[in-house]
């Protein structure tokens, strides 16, 4: 297997919340500890419930916002406090996507003009090169060549994703964050724009951390899956496992309350209650409030993340949902 593009250790990302003069800040722990490897032509999906953590995850590999604690490499190298030499390579090897097209394209600007940006920034290529790179590109991504004098709001919400997926492959990075890429996108639009991204990924091998509220729209584009909830990794391996058979209660409500992904012998369970504070998480699981199997030691005792039936799940009775799984997981 090849080296991995990046490499996260117990990455932590704590904000310090201030509360009036005469209180001390509250810490609010956003990720609480997640430690992941992405190789290239890979995706690792990121899910879980709003708040869980995720944009926060993508701002550090990012290196938007640099962890709390833990180590982070890109390619080898180190991303927390990278060598000066290399700051620059790092910057271009990992780009960001963001869910919402119509915010992160400069509406001023002409298509044109927005893919070669990044070009004319950090690189010293003529302009007739740059040029030709955002028409080629422009074409890899489904555009038309006449799209290259057009501004943004003469788009479509998916065509202004292709737009932005675009812009993000300019420098050709070896890692692209796509936070809720196709989150705002009609239904039927929202699968064009995942076979784009995977037609890329194939053709230019790049290694994608997909985030997404919602595992079914990650499983076709899945390699392994991390659920998170309030920041804490609850079950994380690859694809096929945790679809066929969920070991952690929060996992198998996600698959529950997607349509078209409950097998017939699947019990469907609906995620009722709130989703507690971050800023005064339950003691014992984070879960533990929601989970319909919780006990006291659930309460209680937070269980480790750890190796079961080839990925990792952290829950005091995970034996006893794999005893239950459908034998042909
Ligand atoms: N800069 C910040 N300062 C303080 N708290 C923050 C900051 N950024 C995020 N948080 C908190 O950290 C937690 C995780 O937020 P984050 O945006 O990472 O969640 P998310 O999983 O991306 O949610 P969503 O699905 O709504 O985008 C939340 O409780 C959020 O309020
Ligand atoms: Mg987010």
């Amino acid at each position: 297997m090849s080296a991995p593009v990046v490499e996260a250790k117990d990455l932590r990302q704590v904000y310090e919340i201030r509360r009036g003069f005469f209180r001390a800040p509250a810490r609010l722990q956003a990720v609480g500890g997640v430690s992941f490897a992405v190789q290239p032509g890979r995706t690792l999906a990121v899910v879980g419930e709003s708040g869980c953590g995720k944009s926060t995850l993508a701002r550090m590999v990012t290196l938007i916002e640099p962890p709390t604690a833990g180590s982070l490499t890109l390619d080898g190298i180190d991303a927390v406090d990278p060598p000066r030499a290399d700051w620059r390579r790092l910057r271009r090897m990992v780009q960001l996507v963001f869910q919402n097209p119509y915010g992160s394209l400069n509406p001023r600007r002409k298509v044109g003009a927005i893919l070669e940006e990044p070009l004319a920034i950090n690189t010293d290529l003529a302009r007739p090169e740059r040029t030709a790179r955002a028409r080629a590109m422009l074409a890899k991504v489904g555009l038309r060549p006449e799209h290259y004098d057009r501004y943004p709001h003469m788009f479509s919400g998916g065509q202004r994703q292709r737009i932005a997926i675009a812009r993000a492959l300019m420098l050709s990075p070896k890692l692209v964050v796509a936070d809720e890429p196709v989150s705002a996108l009609d239904v039927s639009i929202q699968a064009q724009v995942l076979n784009l991204l995977a037609d890329l990924q194939q053709e230019l091998g790049l290694a994608y951390l997909f985030i997404s509220h919602d595992l079914g729209v990650v499983r076709h584009i899945a390699h392994d899956v991390l659920v998170m909830y309030l920041g804490l990794v609850m079950e994380q391996g690859e694809k096929g496992r945790i679809y066929a058979a969920p070991l952690h209660p929060y996992t198998q409500a996600l698959l529950g309350a997607t349509p078209g992904l409950t097998g017939a012998k699947r019990k469907r369970m609906v995620l009722g209650g709130d989703l507690p504070s971050p800023l005064s998480p339950p003691k014992g699981c984070v879960f533990s409030t929601r989970c319909p199997y919780a006990t006291d030691l659930c309460r209680a005792e937070r269980p480790a993340l750890r190796p079961l039936d080839g990925r990792l799940v952290a829950c005091h009775y995970a034996e006893t949902f794999l005893a239950e799984a459908p034998a042909a997981a």
